[in-house]
């Protein structure tokens, strides 16, 4: 998704540090880029669409804005890429968001010069307006962003000064030994600063030789105090891997350590869910298939019952929440907006926010009465993994805990861990299935009970990694349906583990052979309806864990297999942050 990443100091690195900022968060994803600089009373822009380069050339400026693009509004072009400059290259923009009402603000523009498609633009004209006539740069800016709908983030120079302004879409601020910095994401600003402030909505921050920060509507300065971070920058780096995706699914064990070494946030938390009048655990993507494990675990070990809803489904059915409701929203980026506007639209019904968060700082971290991070680490490749296996841990933790079984949670998590040391140790025994199905064009991904998100989300981490078209299914409802898609060589993954499931998917399994399906069997024990089997030993209620694992290393190994860069799939970002 869109980034940004702006300097102002006495050093004259602004350019480069801007380039090293964008390059900290290009795994957000974007399709363009752009790095302007004020340089002899002069803008200078660079764009370019397609990745940033390895290098930068060196540039000399106190003063710099950069932006990576993900489009929305007018396709992949140069033009299309910021930032933006008005009519005269006196004033530059960046802009993440979209703005709702562009075209009926763009109706007031006929004398400038528009030179892209993009809703970015016309902001800098309407401010040039305002400009023109005070010549204030921080009024011109928060006279036109108060008109914008939708969720915005503007960062405007005239050279000497930047004004950045916020609504619903993330921007940081970050202090420097000689100046300031500020990005969409903290990570770009983590290797060069630990004092961060994270902007509040309609806030407008001032950045010249000093720094104010205020309030959009009623004006007033804010107090500025920074947060101290702690940070370290070294385990976001690739390290000896080649890969992100590699890296993540080789930290699992530790994700799971961790979370059990910091256990005390999880159990206020059980209590709320315990005293809760209706829990309901939201997320999207991935997210959502962990809160939809979560239905599962509660029901079966804890003898609870908790809903689910897609993110961007829940706002549609929020009509019965209450003040006695909880909602706990689940979100690696913490900045999902699919996820952020419900948990907003339920605040205002005032139930209870529990943020599961991998990022702390962020949106939905701030936004939440209980903040349970999740502590995995920076999750960098756009195909989430380690994330997800903290919140099925997470979910596992809390599960137990409402059942006042605590440590048989402890228990079954640490089986995982080692059961995926054992997975990763013999990784080498999917390579012969790699070979068999990578030319395939579809592969289904079957479970019953648990094993049911396990399968959407072994579909999703194929689809996103291969481009192979993978569907995921409750197995059960194959024969109404998808079942008219097996045919001869179509690789069905079952995930058969020692529970009450067992005997119906076996006997699924055997529906799919009879339509001559390549059966993969992934549990404790092999079953001659398998035409291969990988053996994951039996975690109980947390063999959830391992069986994912199995379909990351696979989509993983299916995706070097294709020649496709893992961390990086076509048309997705890693942080989704626009409807
Ligand atoms: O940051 P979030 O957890 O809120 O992100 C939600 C989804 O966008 C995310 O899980 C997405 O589905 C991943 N690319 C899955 O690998």
């Amino acid at each position: 998704m869109c980034g940004i990443f702006a300097v102002i100091g006495t050093s004259n690195n602004a350019p480069q540090l801007t380039f090293k900022g964008l390059s900290d968060i290009e795994y957000r994803g974007y399709d363009s880029w752009g790095i302007c600089f004020s340089s002899d009373d002069l803008f200078k822009t660079i764009k370019n669409i397609g990745f940033l380069p390895k290098t930068f050339p060196e540039q000399l400026s106190q003063v710099s804005l950069g932006h990576t693009r993900w489009a929305t509004h007018g396709g992949v072009t140069i033009a299309n890429a910021h930032p933006h400059s008005d009519c005269n290259n006196e004033l530059i923009l960046v802009h993440n968001g979209i703005i709702e009402n562009y075209l009926e603000l763009k109706a007031g523009l006929r004398k400038h010069l528009l030179k892209s498609e993009t809703d970015s633009e016309i902001a800098i004209h309407l401010i040039e307006d305002e400009y023109s006539k005070s010549k204030d740069l921080s009024s011109s800016v928060s006279k036109v962003f108060s008109k914008f709908d939708g969720l915005n983030a503007i960062v405007v120079t005239n050279g000497t000064k930047i004004v950045a302004c916020k609504k619903g879409s993330p921007l940081v601020l970050g202090k420097l030994t000689d100046g300031y910095c500020l990005a969409s994401d903290p990570n770009a600003l983590l290797p060069l600063t630990d004092k961060l402030i994270f902007i509040e909505d309609n806030q407008m921050v001032v950045l010249n030789d000093k720094l104010t920060i205020s309030d959009l509507k009623t004006k007033k300065e804010i107090q500025v105090k920074f947060t101290k971070v702690i940070w370290d920058y070294a385990s976001s780096t690739l390290q000896n891997y080649e890969y992100f995706m590699e890296k993540e699914i080789n930290e699992q064990p530790k994700v799971i350590e961790t979370i059990l070494n910091n256990s005390a946030v999880a159990e206020k938390i059980a209590k709320e869910i315990k005293s809760a009048f209706g829990t309901y655990f939201i997320g999207c993507g991935t997210a959502a298939y962990a809160c939809l494990a979560g239905t599962y675990l509660f029901s079966k070990f804890a003898k609870k019952h908790v809903n689910f809803s897609i993110g961007s489904e829940f706002n549609y059915i929020e009509d019965y929440l209450t003040p006695k409701s909880l909602v706990v929203a689940v979100s690696q980026s913490g900045e999902t907006i699919d996820t952020i506007e419900p948990v907003n639209a339920a605040k205002a019904k005032k139930c209870k926010i529990v943020a599961m968060t991998n990022t702390l700082g962020s949106t939905l971290y701030r936004t939440a009465d209980y903040k349970l991070l999740l502590n995995a680490g920076v999750e960098k490749a756009v195909a989430s993994t380690k994330a997800f296996i903290a919140m099925l841990s997470e979910m596992i933790l809390l599960t137990f805990m409402v059942a006042g079984k605590k440590q048989a949670g402890v228990e079954v998590l640490k089986k995982s861990a080692l059961e995926i040391k054992n997975i990763l140790k013999n990784a080498n025994l999917l390579d012969e299935l790699v070979n068999k199905i990578a030319k395939q064009e579809h592969i289904f991904c079957l479970g019953r009970g648990l094993s049911y998100p396990v399968a959407l989300e072994s579909a999703l981490k194929i689809k996103e990694t291969t481009y192979i078209h993978a569907e995921g299914y409750a197995a059960g409802e194959l024969k109404h349906g998808p079942l008219a898609l097996i045919t001869k060589g179509t690789p069905v993954i079952v995930y058969v583990p020692n529970d009450e499931t067992r005997d119906s998917i076996l006997a699924n399994a055997k529906e799919v052979q009879a339509r001559g399906a390549y059966v993969i069997g992934v549990g404790p024990d092999n079953n001659p309806v398998f035409d291969f089997f990988f053996k994951v030993k039996d975690c109980g209620a947390s063999s959830v864990i391992p069986h994912t694992v199995f379909a990351q290393v696979l989509a993983y190994k299916l995706a070097l297999k294709k020649g496709l860069n893992p961390d990086k799939p076509r048309n997705l970002a890693k942080s989704v942050v626009v409807r």
